[in-house]
């Protein structure tokens, strides 16, 4: 069971989304957590406490005065033996739980938390609580995409808080668009992420993802189809584990994750610059970006009319892996990418050798822009196949393999 003996607190607030909370929830409860649930005064509209009290077997908070001069204590004699003993956070500890997850986050709740704003139970816990925070975010897409969202999702960010973004999908108010709590396996994903041990702190890790571009003029390049999914799914799984993490990014639709440092580039040479810069004082540094392997050998400082486009002539771009493996220290560690098809464990071990690098992820083109991967982990005396999860799973596999090698 994935959170076997875990307190989780699982804030819900006042979105159509609402009745999914019940559902997660359960689910928890299922994988062994016990689950205290706040409910914000606008959830209260969506979904009655009884539900959720009848799922997690645990009373419902839902006011931060209730108890303290609550109307029910004076037909209940014992309950006010219990205030005596100050029971006025009755229910639960709430700095002892695990962690906090707040599914589904309305805008409101994301503004008050960006904020600092305190006003009822819930927002007070926020800021009350200690430990790993988990905002799922749920609304219209108009609402998603307004840019005090973008400002208020990325303050949360800074102040150390994971987020799960909303999915692209049909939407209650019947349009069609970002802004969807995002599937329960996604949220419980993150929230296993969020509690594990802290057995990377003290690492300073360096992560690149994505692709590269390489023009031929102003407006055209040369690139390929990464997603830099895998990248991104290491820098947040290192994050949470206790790293100091740097992510140098090539372009994606990615929003980086909470706790990474990130640096966006363009070009390999660009990605090589900023790797060179921090590698330095960098522990591990795992190479997860789709550098493209050649650029134009005269780019046009003018865009190329059409008609005169004819053969391109490239020439190689730096190989990053390489250097890096080159440079490392005795005490470094460097993790490499090989996308082989069809996949050769040879080929890939040839990589590892030639690169000098500790160790090789071998893996197939199929991973390029998924939401799964899969691979085989090469180390220099053995090897290990990993099986197709998530790349937030997979990332944390290839860190388990990464810590249990003392690196
Ligand atoms: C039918 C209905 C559905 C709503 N769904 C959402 C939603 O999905 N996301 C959101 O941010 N707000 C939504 N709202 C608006 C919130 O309920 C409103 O902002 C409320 O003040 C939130 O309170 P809370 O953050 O304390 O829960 C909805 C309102 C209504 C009437």
């Amino acid at each position: 069971m994935r959170f076997s003996g875990k307190t989780i607190l699982l804030g819900v607030t006042g979105s159509i989304a609402a009745y999914k909370a019940v559902e997660l929830c359960r689910q928890l409860k299922k994988e062994g957590a016990d689950v205290h649930i706040l409910l914000s005064e606008g959830a209260k509209n969506f979904v009655q406490p009884l539900s959720f009290q009848a799922v997690s077997g645990n009373p419902v908070m839902e006011n931060q005065f209730e108890n303290w001069h609550g109307k029910e204590k004076e037909s209940k004699p014992e309950k006010k033996k219990e205030k005596n003993g100050n029971a006025g956070m009755k229910h639960i500890n709430a700095s002892t739980a695990d962690a906090l997850l707040i599914a589904p986050a309305t805008a409101n709740l994301v503004a008050k938390a960006a904020a600092g704003l305190a006003d009822e139970l819930l927002t007070t816990t926020l800021q009350a609580f200690g430990g790993p925070v988990l905002i799922a975010p749920a609304m219209n897409d108009v609402m998603y995409e307004h840019q005090v969202q973008h400002r208020n999702i990325r303050r949360l960010k800074d102040l150390g808080y994971a987020i799960v973004e909303p999915e692209a999908g049909d939407l209650a108010c019947g349009r069609k668009g970002q802004g969807r709590l995002a599937s329960s396996e996604k949220i419980l994903a993150r929230l296993e992420s969020l509690l594990k041990p802290q057995d990377l702190t003290g690492k300073t890790i360096l992560i690149t993802a994505g692709p590269t571009r390489e023009y031929l003029d102003p407006v055209r390049f040369i690139s390929n189809a990464s997603s830099g999914k895998m990248g991104y799914a290491l820098a947040e799984a290192a994050a949470s584990r206790g790293a100091d993490v740097t992510l140098v990014s090539g372009p994606t639709e990615l929003r980086p994750p909470a706790n990474v440092k990130t640096v966006y580039v363009e070009t390999t040479t660009q990605m090589q610059a900023a790797v060179s810069k921090a590698f330095k004082k960098t522990d591990v540094f795992i190479s997860a970006a789709a550098p493209t392997d050649f650029t134009p050998d005269t780019p046009s400082k003018k865009k190329i009319a059409k008609d005169r486009i004819g053969a391109i002539a490239v020439k190689s771009t730096p190989d990053i892996l390489a250097w890096t493996g080159e440079h490392k220290k005795k005490n470094q560690v460097v993790i490499g990418f090989a996308l082989e098809a069809p996949a050769s464990i040879a080929k890939a071990r040839r990589k590892m050798k030639a690169k000098h690098a500790d160790a090789i992820v071998l893996n197939g083109p199929e991973n390029l822009a998924s939401e799964k991967a899969a691979g085989t982990l090469i180390f220099a005396k053995n090897q290990k196949k990993l099986a197709k999860t998530s790349k937030l799973e997979f990332a944390h596999t290839l860190l388990d393999a990464l810590v249990q090698t003392d690196a």
